[in-house]
């Protein structure tokens, strides 16, 4: 080769060296589905991003209700090394956008139309100051009974539609050897028994009162005092093995008929649906006793800043995915919840989720759908970490309902 050959070579070498790789969308992304139906339905979020050309790094930290999934994320980010697309929901995701942490989503939300797809409750949840920082992935019902209708056939009992109905169904159930309710004793579970109780006995004014505005009447009413009686007898409704248990475990026991009902979101169904069994026949989805009411859960994800240019790509593509119309449909279909979009055909979805969906409308139009605490849709993290110490504590122990209704008004003054 001549020496001009060879610089000319060089060059060539050295332009297509330099020439810019193709972007391959990249996300890295911590969630917390890891139970059978939870796993199948992010496992579609998955294969639909690598479908489009993305690059999925899974970062799953296993847990119900995402407690450990939080204090993952903050030791990322304190060790400056967060994962750029996080499954988070609620205030949370205001405190994150205040901080500065994280990426906007408005190109994607502009180009998709987010601002007239989305319900104004979770427009207001997932925007700060007019901006987009979450794309909602669905909504979840919080107050649910799952009943195995054999179970309840056994003990000769109905579907309760009162908590005396409740508590007298549960009584006959124990006395037929029956487990009456599937529970784990974890700190949200509790919380969850708990806000269903509120909005069961208090019905939705007095939930928003007590659990948003963390009123001090409303918190140390005589109604409190009967929720606090009513968590007491349903301390004597569960089995001796629930301290700790995941909620997954207490949903294999109402699965197998060890025990006939169960308190919990519709994540339930998803768990339910994919061991293979059927809503109407297997197990029946029913309103949580008492006042009628939808507490609100919606699942989302943030995109944690990346200067990284195939991050950056792959969090767009996330996003846009999400919110298209087939993965809010296979995705719902598997996870147990209604899509977060509201221009959705309904066929696909079985009867439980028609029915979550007729009466989120009905509650959106009587004022009567509320944001749930437990599942950190309604208080800061501080306010929702006070209300579960004191449930739980009195869950665990001999309290009086009297003494938690006066441990729990002063924590939650303290932690607002
Ligand atoms: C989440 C659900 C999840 C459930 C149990 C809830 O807080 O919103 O998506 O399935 O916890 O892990």
């Amino acid at each position: 080769m001549t020496r001009m050959a060879t610089a000319l070579a060089g060059v060539l070498a050295g332009s297509l060296l330099a020439a810019p790789a193709r972007a391959e969308p990249t996300v890295e992304v911590l969630h917390y589905w890891t139970s059978g139906g939870e796993s199948k339905a992010a496992g579609a979020l998955r294969q639909d991003f690598e479908a489009s050309g993305g690059k999925w790094i899974d970062a799953p930290v296993a847990g119900g209700g995402g407690d450990a999934a939080s204090t993952v994320l903050r030791s990322r980010v304190l060790a400056g090394d967060p994962p750029n697309a996080v499954q988070l929901k609620g205030p949370n995701i205001k405190d994150w956008a205040a901080q500065g942490k994280l990426a906007t989503l408005d190109e994607v939300a502009k180009a998709e139309n987010w601002d007239a797809i989305l319900p104004p409750q979770i427009r207001d949840v997932v925007t700060d100051k007019g901006h987009y920082y979450a794309v909602p992935v669905n909504i979840h019902r919080v107050n649910w009974l799952w009943v195995n209708p054999q179970a309840m056939k056994k003990a000769g009992v109905e579907i309760p539609k009162t908590w005396d109905e409740f508590n007298a169904a549960a009584e006959k159930l124990k006395a037929a050897g029956i487990v009456p309710l599937a529970h784990g004793g974890q700190p949200w579970q509790e919380g969850a028994l708990f806000e269903d109780v509120v909005l069961g006995l208090g019905g939705a004014d007095f939930y928003r009162k007590a659990l948003v505005e963390l009123d001090q009447t409303a918190l140390t009413s005589d109604t409190m005092v009967k929720v606090f009686d009513q968590m007491r007898k349903l301390r004597g409704f569960v089995d001796d093995g629930f301290p700790g248990r995941e909620w997954n475990i207490a949903a294999g026991m109402l699965m197998n008929g060890q025990a006939a009902m169960q308190i919990m979101g519709d994540w339930e169904k998803g768990e339910l649906t994919a061991a293979g069994k059927l809503p109407g026949k297997d197990f029946v989805c029913a309103h949580v006793p008492g006042k009628s009411g939808y507490i609100v859960n919606s699942d989302s994800f943030v995109m944690f800043k990346s200067d990284d240019a195939d991050r950056a790509a792959g969090q767009k593509l996330l996003a846009k995915l999400i919110l298209g119309k087939k993965f809010q449909e296979t995705f719902n279909v598997l996870k147990g919840s209604i899509p977060a979009r509201q221009d959705m055909a309904r066929d696909s979805f079985d009867e439980c989720a028609v029915k979550s969906m007729d009466d989120l409308k009905g509650a959106i139009a009587d004022n009567s759908a509320v944001p749930s605490m437990a599942h950190e849709m309604a208080v800061p993290g501080a306010v929702r970490g006070a209300f579960l110490d004191v449930v739980t504590s009195h869950f665990n122990s001999g309290m009086s309902s009297k003494d938690a209704v006066q441990r729990l008004a002063e924590a939650v003054d303290l932690a607002k």
